[in-house]
């Protein structure tokens, strides 16, 4: 049988993953042009941003890997086959970085650093009043495997952290809370919103005029997720009008984030180049070996997508 690797990747990177998938699997047939094998010897794709339609139609295929966390662009798709299963990045390389982002981004707005930055440009010496981080409420939208390395993270720097999911969870010294009606009394007393949820049907323009006006004025957000989450013309205006005071932005509806936009001259928002938590090589060659691992010796692969939940 025969692995397909269905990415969006340049050929340095297709090459490097090729390289790396084969001496963790070296009894494996891997391809990454379709063409070149008969469709019905395919029974594992191994995809990253496959570009819609590469699956379609491959008849025996048991098995889709994705190398990203976020499956939401695949479930978009309407080719991929919806019988085979899905399973998604889960490694803890990427848990890791994506709490060294969060924390970043919170220190950084909760001490000022991004104010200090603006007034370096402008040599303007203004030292702010600075607060401790037990005195700053932060809360994590999404309680995953990001979410939770970010909560744990945070708290264990001192802030006071709560996390929203959508069913129960109880994660030490995080307070925790479910469901649609708890959001807006959590937001009503949250200084950062750090982001971490799956775009899904429930969360896809999540963060509107309706979420900020919940939020104290003079909160800020830190978007790590997908840039789908947020109405952009409603951050925009409670940035305007102050309510808002600066947001951290990793993800956008339009990546590249098109040249024109107003994010990338605004004064209270940083951009990031979706670089929050990268699919590491290294670590997650392992991890979709693993998986197929389990596959070959008929064992359930981990990291399985609910389709239903839709992450
Ligand atoms: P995950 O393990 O599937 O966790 C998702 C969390 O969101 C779960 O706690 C889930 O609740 C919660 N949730 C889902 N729908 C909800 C709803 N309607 N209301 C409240 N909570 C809801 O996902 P993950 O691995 O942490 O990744 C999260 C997202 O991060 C990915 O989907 C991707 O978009 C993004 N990401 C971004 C980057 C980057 O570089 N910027 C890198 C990797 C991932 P339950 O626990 O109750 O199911
Ligand atoms: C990155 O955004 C991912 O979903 O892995």
């Amino acid at each position: 049988m025969t692995i397909l690797l269905a990415t969006d990747f340049d050929s340095a990177e297709q090459r490097l993953w090729l390289e790396l998938l084969q001496a963790a699997l070296p009894d494996e047939r891997f391809v990454s042009d379709r063409q070149a094998v008969d469709d019905a010897t395919i029974d594992i794709a191994i995809v990253a941003n496959p570009p819609p339609g590469a699956l379609r139609g491959l008849a025996n295929l048991r098995l889709i890997q994705s190398l990203w966390a976020g499956v939401d662009k695949l479930l978009g798709d309407p080719s991929v086959p919806p019988q085979v299963t899905i399973a998604r990045m889960v490694d803890p390389a990427m848990n890791a970085a994506m709490a060294e982002t969060a924390l970043w981004a919170v220190l950084s707005l909760h001490r000022g650093f991004f104010t200090y930055a603006a007034q370096q440009r402008a040599r303007h010496w203004q030292p702010l009043v600075q607060r401790r981080a037990d005195e700053v409420a932060v809360a994590v939208l999404g309680l995953g495997q990001m979410g939770r390395a970010v909560a744990l993270r945070l708290a264990a720097q001192g802030y006071r952290v709560s996390g929203w999911s959508a069913r129960p969870a109880e994660l030490a010294s995080i307070h925790t809370h479910t469901g649609d009606d708890s959001l807006g009394p959590l937001l009503a007393r949250t200084d950062l919103v750090v982001n971490l949820l799956p775009l899904t049907p429930a969360t896809r323009g999540l963060l509107c005029a309706r979420t900020f006006d919940a939020m104290p004025r003079g909160a800020s957000l830190v978007n790590l997720a997908r840039g789908a989450h947020v109405v952009d013309a409603d951050l925009l205006a409670a940035l305007d009008r102050g309510h808002l005071q600066h947001a951290v932005l990793d993800v956008f509806a339009t990546e590249p984030l098109p040249a024109d936009h107003r994010y990338w001259l605004h004064p209270n928002v940083t951009v990031l180049p979706h670089a929050a938590a990268q699919t590491d090589a290294r670590s997650a060659a392992a991890v979709a070996a693993a998986n197929v691992r389990r596959v070959r010796f008929g064992e359930p692969p981990q990291s399985l997508v609910d389709r239903r939940r839709g992450y």
